[in-house]
């Protein structure tokens, strides 16, 4: 398999990610077909992507032309079987749970032609976790793409023991095509390296919380500006949602016992108080009705930066 043969595409689960890694493979020339189980998910990855990709042809980014074939190479289906019939590649971006996904890699290995790559875009899971699901496990690899994916430039490639030079190489060549950047793994590990580093980042954040080193918001403004970040990373968790990088860790903890991966005291307690962050009007901030962050107790006075703006940056 080389760049060349990927052509057909097919992408398993339409929500945030599967949706627009299926119009970047669109836009890309490939045909696809985004597949779902539940047909209003479908029906909204289409809304979405109307609406997204309609912004793009306001400002220029793409020519209505361009759009319009793009949507007529890009099909929408609740049946796996037709639409993995003669995919080259797969790309699965269900739910974020291993039994789910190694039930589904079992019967894509039953429905697609021997050929075919079967790729997770699981943020934490590993090849080898899906690979033994399969008879091809020298053909399951991780293509892991970033939200939004439309916009995001990197995908991590990430091979498992099993995997072949054949099929890295043929990801690799077909992530170029589809014009962003790949970053190779020479092995797999969990998180794999962005989140790795993000969350490096942010543990040490929260460290220099709990030990009394500086306040919130000065070490959001250190990052801004010393380290040129577009926000801190308590702004960041507030804007992601603090549970997710709670369930995250619990989850790491679970699979590696090393107490360093635990949630951290003031994460755990904000998690279990309610205070998500911006979707819950409190995290680390407050935030009024319009989005924009009040004053906390531990923040200095003269803190005004307004997450929303900075939301846009990314
Ligand atoms: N959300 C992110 O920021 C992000 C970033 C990178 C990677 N990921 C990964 O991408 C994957 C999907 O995440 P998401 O945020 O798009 O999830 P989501 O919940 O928005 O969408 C998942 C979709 O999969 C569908 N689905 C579930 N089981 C299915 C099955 N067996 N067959 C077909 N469709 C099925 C659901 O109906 C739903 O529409 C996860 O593995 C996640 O770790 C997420």
């Amino acid at each position: 398999m080389t760049m060349a043969d990927i052509q057909t595409v097919a992408v398993i689960g339409s929500g945030a990610m599967g949706a627009h890694i299926g119009m970047v493979c669109a836009l890309a020339g490939c045909r696809v077909t985004l597949v779902d189980l539940n047909a209003d998910a479908l029906g909204g990855a289409r809304t979405s992507l109307e609406q997204f990709t309609q912004r793009s042809v306001e400002k220029s980014k793409l020519t209505a032309r361009e759009r319009a074939s793009a949507f007529d190479r890009l099909a929408f289906s609740t049946e796996l079987a037709p639409a993995v019939a003669e995919a080259d590649l797969v790309i699965e971006a269900v739910i974020e749970k291993l039994d789910v996904k190694r039930a589904l890699f079992a019967d894509l290995d039953e429905l697609c032609p021997p050929h075919t790559i079967l790729a997770s875009n699981s943020s934490s899971l590993m090849p080898s976790q899906l690979a033994d699901a399969t008879a091809r496990p020298d053909r399951v690899v991780n293509l892991h793409f970033f939200n939004p994916a439309l916009i995001m430039r990197c995908v991590e490639v990430v091979r498992g023991p099993a995997t072949s030079d054949q099929t890295q190489a043929a990801v690799v060549a077909f992530v170029h095509r589809i014009g962003k950047e790949p970053v190779v793994l020479k092995k797999e590990i969990p998180g794999f390296v962005a989140n790795r580093i993000l969350n490096a980042v942010r543990d040490e954040a929260i460290s220099l919380l709990e030990d009394g080193v500086a306040d919130i918001a000065d070490i959001d403004r250190a990052c801004r500006t010393a380290l040129g970040y577009p926000m801190g990373p308590f702004e960041l968790m507030d804007l992601t949602g603090l549970d997710i990088g709670y369930y995250v860790k619990r989850e790491r903890f679970e699979l590696t016992g090393d107490p360093r991966d635990q949630p951290q005291r003031s994460l755990a307690e904000l998690v279990e108080s309610g205070r998500l962050g911006r979707k819950t009007g409190h995290g680390w901030y407050r935030y009024d009705e319009h989005g924009s962050k009040e004053e906390l107790d531990n923040t200095t006075e003269h803190d005004t930066v307004k997450t929303d703006n900075m939301a846009e940056e990314i």
